[in-house]
């Protein structure tokens, strides 16, 4: 393929440009938005930098799931403060939490910009009037914006795997939830241009690609001109497998009222679909998944669960979960420890109840589990995920699996790190071998994190 017909994605090289430090948190939209956020940039003249120290513009792009994301946020402001008593330096914040507390965020005196998820564009307008003029805050959210056109700049990149948003937005209204209030109501890209951009990856060297949506089952593009035509998810994942049969395609994240039996016979059909589905359950209690508003129960989700192992036996399978949400009682706790052990998920992201201000829950339901209970009930579900984790990594020892290579073991410089189709982590001698390389690995040993092997040569 033909390099020069795509635009380059990585970070521009200029000491002559202002410099912009841009600092993630949350999910893997939100760190691809922040490459969006640096294409954007690059095109009004800044370039990347490594430290805040040397930063004209920092950038923190943050979360608000829960409120620990958002403390974290606001420590990181009193450091930003302490740099901007040093010399001249405008500090932005944007992304999910710039949604919420909006002017708010300005009152500190830390805070010169704030500009939220579908302001991105506006960002150079934003910074030069900062420099010039007083704080500046574009918090517009929009039904049409999804950076289709940008391509992003990919920082802090191993080379081999990457992002690509499929959709922006969330149309659920999960009780507990923050994320329709910040990212606003659903919309997906265009087929074209998620194609384009996963063309340009492959033409630059990348191995996996990772389509991102809050929902990718309810991904739905419907051509303006023609209104007949549409693209849903099965079709598109579909449309990235065949553009290049070596390449890798993965995706996340799956929301068990939507998932359709397509979506899985279209993985049965194409080995490059990573044989590994992220199916959130939240609660394993009717009453709960009611009160959140999942729009499932446990015998659907359970349905659910049995379509994946008949159609994908060798899938993975992992999930969310959040202990102590209003009203939880210990019945329900024991249907949600249960519900794992049913299930027996690869492995699981692991919550307590953070209430949120806005959200449906916040409105009309107390948050009265004790934060101390809330702790206890989360420790026992991670208890039981890492016996569950270990037993589903055993099942691989003696096997052969294909993995792709993603970078050096940070324990030991001569062993490499990749992932089995099915999402495992896996640690091997290096042989010769380097990012971006597939291998054949034989599993030795085991931790409920981790695939110890080795390389099979053929
Ligand atoms: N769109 C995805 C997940 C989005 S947020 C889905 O529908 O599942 C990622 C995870 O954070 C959620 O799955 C949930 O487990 C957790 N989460 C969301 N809001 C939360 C809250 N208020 N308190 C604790 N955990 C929360
Ligand atoms: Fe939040 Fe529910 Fe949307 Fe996921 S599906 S982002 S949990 S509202
Ligand atoms: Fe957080 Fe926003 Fe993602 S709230 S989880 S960064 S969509």
């Amino acid at each position: 393929m033909n390099n020069t017909n795509f635009r380059s994605i990585k970070p521009i090289c200029d000491e002559t440009r202002p410099k912009v430090f841009i600092e993630t948190y949350g999910c893997q939209m939100n760190v691809n938005d922040s490459e969006v956020v640096l294409s954007i940039l690059q095109d009004a003249g800044y370039a990347l930098c490594d430290s805040i120290g040397k930063a004209d513009l920092i950038l923190v792009n943050t979360c608000s799931i829960r409120d620990n994301a958002e403390q974290r946020v606001l420590g990181r402001l009193d450091v930003f403060r302490l740099e901007k008593k040093k010399r001249k330096v405008l500090v932005g914040v944007i992304g999910c939490m710039a949604e919420r507390l909006k002017e708010k965020l300005l009152e500190n005196g830390v805070v010169d910009i704030v500009a939220g998820p579908d302001a991105y564009r506006d960002l150079p307008r934003l910074v030069s009037a900062a420099k010039l003029e007083s704080k500046q805050i574009n918090t517009l959210l929009s039904h049409e914006e999804t950076y289709a056109d940008i391509s992003p700049v990919r920082m802090d990149s191993n080379g081999v795997s990457a992002f690509i948003s499929i959709m922006r937005g969330c149309n659920n209204v999960c009780s507990y939830c923050i994320v329709p209030y910040v990212r606003g109501a659903e919309r997906s890209r265009d087929p074209k241009s998620i194609l384009r951009e996963a063309e340009c990856l492959i033409a630059n060297g990348y191995k996996e690609i990772n389509l991102l949506g809050q929902n990718v089952d309810s991904y739905c593009w419907v051509n303006p001109d023609k209104e007949s035509e549409h693209v849903d998810f099965a079709r598109l994942l579909e449309m990235v497998a065949l553009l290049d049969r070596s390449v890798r395609v993965r995706f996340a994240t799956s929301h068990p009222k939507d998932m359709t039996d397509a979506v899985l016979y279209t993985m049965a059909m194409y080995d490059n679909i990573c044989k590994h589905i992220h199916l959130p359950v939240q609660s394993g209690s009717n009453v709960m998944l009611e009160k959140m508003n999942r729009k499932y129960t446990r015998e659907t989700y359970l349905q659910r669960i049995a379509k994946i192992r008949e159609i994908l036996p060798d899938c993975a399978i992992t999930t969310d979960v959040i202990a102590g949400f209003s009203g939880e009682t210990e019945d329900d706790h024991r249907q949600t420890i249960s519900l794992f052990n049913e299930v027996g998920f690869d492995s699981a992201f692991m919550f307590q109840y953070s209430e949120r201000p806005g959200t449906k829950a916040s409105r009309h339901y107390p948050d009265d589990i004790p934060t101390q209970l809330k702790t206890e009930r989360l420790n026992e579900i991670i208890e039981l995920q890492n016996e569950l984790s270990l037993d589903r990594n055993k099942q691989y020892l003696g096997r052969i699996c294909e993995v792709l290579v993603e970078g050096r073991s940070k324990r030991s410089a001569d062993d490499l790190i990749g992932r089995t189709s099915s999402n495992k982590t896996c640690v091997f001698p290096a042989n010769g071998h380097k990012p971006g390389d597939y291998v054949n690995v034989k599993i030795l040993s085991c931790s409920s994190a981790t695939l110890i092997a080795e390389i099979v040569e053929d």
